[in-house]
């Protein structure tokens, strides 16, 4: 597996997002065993980046990313977010990243992953109710604690990138880029002006793009709680528009020898070594397919095929959630 940095924090060319092993997905949490197991041979295969979130479960997914790395968290670079659950608030699913939130949530985040510090630590979304100003200074002086090491915004848009990045370096942008999600393409070249890596979080369009979901009865298959049954692309016309994108991948795959997860990831690869993928999955021969597309090389006329592609019809989350994305 090759590196690639983020600002100057050295990662695996391809992360390994952890949270559909306990949140989000169908089968999220019914397997624990083989979920640690996808992080082990994660960490065998290269992989070094490991993402995960305060909120997952909420709080659960954090705790088994802690108990998989028990005994090997130095061969890991661990990511986990905050800033979703407010602790002297509403609780979960509130944004919150106010000092005094961020003080009481990073240890929390410490306890769960049962280790004395995060690599790298990112707010999940931008909070209007505190200045970006004051959730830097909190994390900076986070830093000089030695409690972080880096830190990451997530969703966040140019303004308060160029305010964050002005009080204290941010090493990465969590921000949602694949194949049908292009709008990181605008903000890239504030990143790299900045110096500021990029994570592409469902970079697989989340399952989409690998052909595993294509008619309205895989969607309806699925758990109830998964929340793709009522995101926008996934349901109606959208879905049905939205398959042709799915079709294509898997033409490119075929002629590229490759699978449509790879043929994805790889894409991704091509637009910047500053861009590094962390692809989602709970299963560890989906863990081996997805860090083989470090592997995978695109011919121009391929990459130039998945450019042409159109992006989704549909919002990337529900209405509700779009509301906690910077634009
Ligand atoms: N910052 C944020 O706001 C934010 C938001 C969402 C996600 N994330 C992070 O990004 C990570 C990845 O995003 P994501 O999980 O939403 O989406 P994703 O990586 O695009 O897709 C994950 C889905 O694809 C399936 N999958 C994975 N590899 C596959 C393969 N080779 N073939 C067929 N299906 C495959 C997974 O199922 P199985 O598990 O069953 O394999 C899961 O349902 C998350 O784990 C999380 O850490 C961050």
């Amino acid at each position: 597996m090759r590196t690639a940095t983020l600002g100057d924090l050295e990662v695996s060319r391809i992360g390994l997002g952890a949270m559909g092993m306990s949140h989000g997905y169908t089968g999220s949490g019914s397997d624990d065993a083989e979920s640690i197991r996808t992080i082990h041979r994660a960490l065998e295969l290269g992989v070094t980046l490991i993402d995960t979130a305060e909120i997952y479960g909420p709080y659960i997914n954090e705790e088994l990313v802690g108990k998989a790395l028990q005994g090997r968290r130095d061969q890991v670079v661990l990511a986990t977010k905050f800033g979703l659950v407010s602790h002297a608030g509403d609780g979960p699913w509130n944004v919150d990243s106010s000092p005094d939130n961020i003080r009481t949530a990073v240890e929390g985040s410490l306890k769960r992953l049962g280790t004395d510090h995060i690599d790298l630590y990112y707010q999940h979304r931008v909070d209007p109710g505190t200045p970006i100003e004051d959730t830097m200074g909190a994390l900076a002086d986070l830093v000089k604690q030695g409690k972080i090491r880096y830190i990451g915004l997530s969703e966040a848009w140019i303004d308060t990138v160029r305010r964050a990045h002005a009080v204290h370096p941010v090493t990465a942008l969590q921000s949602e880029y694949s194949l049908w999600t292009r709008d990181q393409e605008e903000i890239l070249p504030v990143l790299r002006e900045l110096g500021i890596g990029l994570v592409a979080y469902s970079p697989l369009g989340k399952g989409f793009l690998t052909g595993a979901l294509r008619t309205p009865a895989d969607i309806e298959a699925l758990d109830d709680s998964d929340f793709r049954k009522t995101s926008p692309r996934f349901i109606g016309e959208n879905f049905q528009r939205n398959v042709r994108i799915a079709d294509e991948v898997k033409a490119v795959a075929d002629e590229a020898g490759a699978t449509p997860a790879q043929v994805g990831l790889a894409w991704l690869l091509t637009k910047g070594d500053d861009i590094v993928p962390i692809p989602g999955t709970k299963r560890v021969s989906r863990v081996e397919e997805n860090s083989g597309a470090d592997a995978v090389t695109l011919t121009p006329a391929q990459i130039a095929t998945l450019d042409a592609l159109p992006v989704a019809e549909g919002g990337h989350h529900t209405d509700e959630q779009m509301q906690m994305i910077e634009r």
